[in-house]
């Protein structure tokens, strides 16, 4: 039996898949190898890896520098429990976050996936009023918005669908209106005027209830990279702030760069009180998620009281190895002038988009930084729908990975992409949708 075929049974046999139907999905494709935005099956096979493997890539796969940085902290501290114990790594990284992060924000919690980083930021939120006397649990949320699949993520992510067999479990989440923006959208000032409206509203009724609002800055990623203008999000940041409601940006999907910027915060004029950071921390490398909190916040949990303490934790937190790894990536964002090399990638999305948009069956083109998107109105806008698998198939056949999201097309790809390779894929995708 050839490999691939011994690897496909034991998959079908032992493995189950995130968002997978196993009735349905046709066969994994088996990778056997990655380099820089490549991706090589077995059957010999290359993928241009065109959503830098679910928004985590960014320097490129299997990087020289991050390579030896693994090797040489693993040769010398591979793990240790974090709680009594600390390490190099782990200080020099939250230094450094410390540094690149907005000046307010000055504490650092790692653990080891947006998942988790989103439910320690809430946590935190709920006994940061506890710690103060006061009942404070409900939380605030954008409509369509995702922050992972654990409860507290999935109670103020609810919208997004995915989560009816539990919604009993979820708890209680205010959802404002999405105002998304769209080349040509005219009616965007008065969705965003909906959405203030429907702040205020919250606010006033709920006020004393509510421990933060959370919110993903200027791209909503799961719900089909939908971006809204920045100053919107000032003005609803600015709504909570001084309403005295703690405000959490969960920069799992946007930071390191994805917006053109190092975080979407870095738009802003207005810094939130807690920041989520995951995914591209060690450049899509291994799992290493940190939250980040501003001094007032974690003020609140120092004191001789126990009951005090965020008793919280993960095996794996700040483990050395992921922190190694994210530091250096940190370094090749100097290095390579990755910021640069981003706006290479917006002028090449905002040309094809133009392009593009000249197809009647293409709608809502949209892009910030290295992150472009569509709607492709022949097929419907349903998570999974037997269209949208068949598109993904076939773009696949063409040798280039991208994921739809309902009838959404979107391109994030890792920094390093070759302009040539960049354009080849626009160019394909050009084909495939005629
Ligand atoms: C904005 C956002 N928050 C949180 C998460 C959850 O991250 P993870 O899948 O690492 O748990 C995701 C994942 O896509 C995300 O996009």
């Amino acid at each position: 039996m050839m490999m691939k075929d011994k690897i496909l049974q034991k998959d079908r046999k032992y493995l189950w898949h995130p968002f997978s139907q196993l009735k349905t999905a046709s066969d994994p494709i088996v990778i056997n190898s990655a380099k820089e935005e490549m991706l090589y099956d077995l059957d010999g096979n290359q993928y241009i890896d065109l959503i830098s493997s679910w928004w985590v890539n960014t320097h490129g796969h299997c990087r020289d520098e991050l390579i030896e940085s693994v090797f040489r902290q693993s040769k010398k501290l591979e793990q240790v429990l974090f709680a009594g114990f600390t390490h190099k790594p782990a200080v020099d990284l939250a230094e450094k976050l410390v540094k690149f992060t907005p000046k307010n924000l000055s504490r650092v919690f790692f653990s080891d996936n947006g998942s988790t980083s989103v439910e320690i930021a809430m946590k935190v939120a709920i006994q940061y009023w506890y710690n103060k006397g006061q009942k404070k649990n409900k939380f605030v949320a954008f409509k369509g918005g995702y922050h992972g699949d654990t409860f507290g993520a999935m109670s103020v992510g609810k919208t997004s669908g995915f989560y009816e067999p539990f919604e009993e479990m979820l708890s209680q989440t205010f959802f404002i209106s999405y105002p998304d923006e769209w080349r040509g959208n005219n009616q965007l000032l008065q969705n965003e005027m909906k959405a203030i409206d429907e702040t205020n509203k919250i606010i006033k009724q709920e006020k004393d209830n509510i421990a933060a609002v959370i919110l993903e800055p200027l791209v909503q990623g799961a719900s089909g990279m939908k971006i809204c203008r920045k100053e919107f999000l000032s003005k609803i940041v600015k709504i909570f702030k001084e309403a005295g409601i703690i405000v959490i940006f969960d920069e799992v999907l946007t930071g390191f760069g994805r917006t053109g910027k190092l975080f979407a915060t870095d738009h802003l004029k207005i810094s939130p009180d807690i920041m989520c950071l995951a995914k591209s921390l060690t450049g899509g490398f291994i799992p290493l998620a940190a939250t980040i909190f501003s001094e007032e916040i974690h003020s609140h949990f120092v004191d001789q009281d126990f009951k005090k303490t965020f008793l919280h934790g993960h095996t794996f937190s700040a483990n050395p190895v992921s922190c190694s790894v994210a530091l250096c990536s940190l370094e090749l964002f100097e290095k390579d002038k990755t910021l640069q090399k981003i706006k290479s990638i917006a002028q090449i999305h905002s040309n094809y988009l133009s392009e593009l948009s000249k197809n009647s069956n293409i709608s809502k083109t949209r892009m910030i930084g290295s992150i472009a998107a569509f709607n492709y109105d022949l097929v419907p806008d349903t998570y999974g729908s037997a269209d949208s698998l068949k598109l993904k198939k076939k773009f696949l056949e063409n040798g280039l990975l991208l994921r739809p999201i309902g009838n959404t097309i979107y391109f994030m790809p890792p920094y390093c992409i070759k302009e040539k390779n960049l354009k080849n894929s626009y160019e394909k995708l050009i084909e495939i949708l005629q």
